[in-house]
């Protein structure tokens, strides 16, 4: 992969360091058409507060495996621990070389095949689970990790597959495969956290940007085009309609209610056996 360019998308958007959902310590009491950008950051920063009270007090260094563009390696940097960094995308790379100023490594290669120059305490996959190959991602693991090592994964599991075509089936690793898959790779599940609810708002929030501003904006371009220029809206339907249909289709990916119905958001805490 040379760039993933919808987390570009985020990141230069969002303008935060993060690539995550955040954490949300009280989800009931927020209201998503109100929340800020900035609130949405502060969640993120929460986010990998609440995942560092999961680090065994025997760690020190810690891969950062499929780090975005740095914001969780800073943050445990500034904690005192020493972080390495991992992902296949150049334009993170970039930015990892700019936020640390080559201070913290960088590999840039997918995790299945990176060859280890030694072996860490902790592998941290956040939201970076999903995109690794279930055996291969424990493998490796296994072989970067030194004895009584740990693996800590935070990242959506599909906990109900019923064999529908809901975009939430996919993307993401089914979750009694993967913890079967741990076992048998010699990792012993020692910790773990339903974050779902805590991580929802976020979802909530850009659902309600996308009714609010994306929509009315797409739906008032399509009316201008179907008065002045009928013909070209009726071609552009004819080449991108398959296309625009299945984008559209995949709006569902922010409806909350279905992402609970298929997955569940989970912080995992294995150590190799
Ligand atoms: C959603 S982002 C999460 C980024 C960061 N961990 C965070 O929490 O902000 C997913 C990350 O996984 C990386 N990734 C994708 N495929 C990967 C692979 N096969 N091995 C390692 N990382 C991968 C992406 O490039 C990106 O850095």
């Amino acid at each position: 992969m040379a760039i993933d360019h919808v987390l570009k998308l985020y990141a230069e958007t969002i303008q935060s360091p993060y690539l995550h959902y955040g954490f949300w310590d009280e989800p009931q009491a927020v209201d998503p058409a109100e929340l800020r950008l900035d609130d949405i950051i502060k969640a993120q920063e929460r986010y990998i507060e609440h995942l560092t009270g999961f680090i065994p007090d025997d760690v020190h260094l810690i891969l950062d495996v499929g780090c975005g563009i740095g914001g969780n390696a800073g943050y445990l940097v500034d904690r005192g621990y020493t972080v390495e960094t991992l992902s296949p995308d150049a334009y993170q790379e970039e930015a990892i070389h700019r936020r640390f100023n080559n201070s913290v490594p960088f590999y840039r290669t997918k995790f299945e095949t990176f060859n280890p120059p030694k072996q860490y305490d902790m592998v941290l996959e956040s939201e970076s689970a999903c995109y690794i190959k279930i055996r291969p991602g424990f493998e490796k693991a296994f072989e970067v990790l030194r004895p009584g090592g740990y693996l800590l994964v935070a990242d959506y599991f599909v906990h109900n597959n019923d064999g529908s075509q809901n975009p939430h089936l996919k993307a993401s690793h089914e979750m009694d495969k993967y913890l079967r898959s741990a076992e048998e790779n010699h990792f012993t599940l020692i910790r773990e956290y339903d974050q779902t609810e805590n991580t929802m708002p976020t979802l909530d929030a850009a659902r309600n940007f996308i009714q609010r501003f994306m929509e009315p904006t797409v739906e008032y371009a399509l009316n201008s085009l179907r008065r002045k220029t009928p013909k070209l809206l009726a071609f552009v339907k004819m080449l991108f309609g398959k296309q625009i249909r299945k984008k559209s289709a995949q709006l569902v990916l922010v409806d909350s209610d279905a992402f609970r119905k298929y997955r569940r958001y989970m912080i995992y805490l294995f150590q190799k056996d």
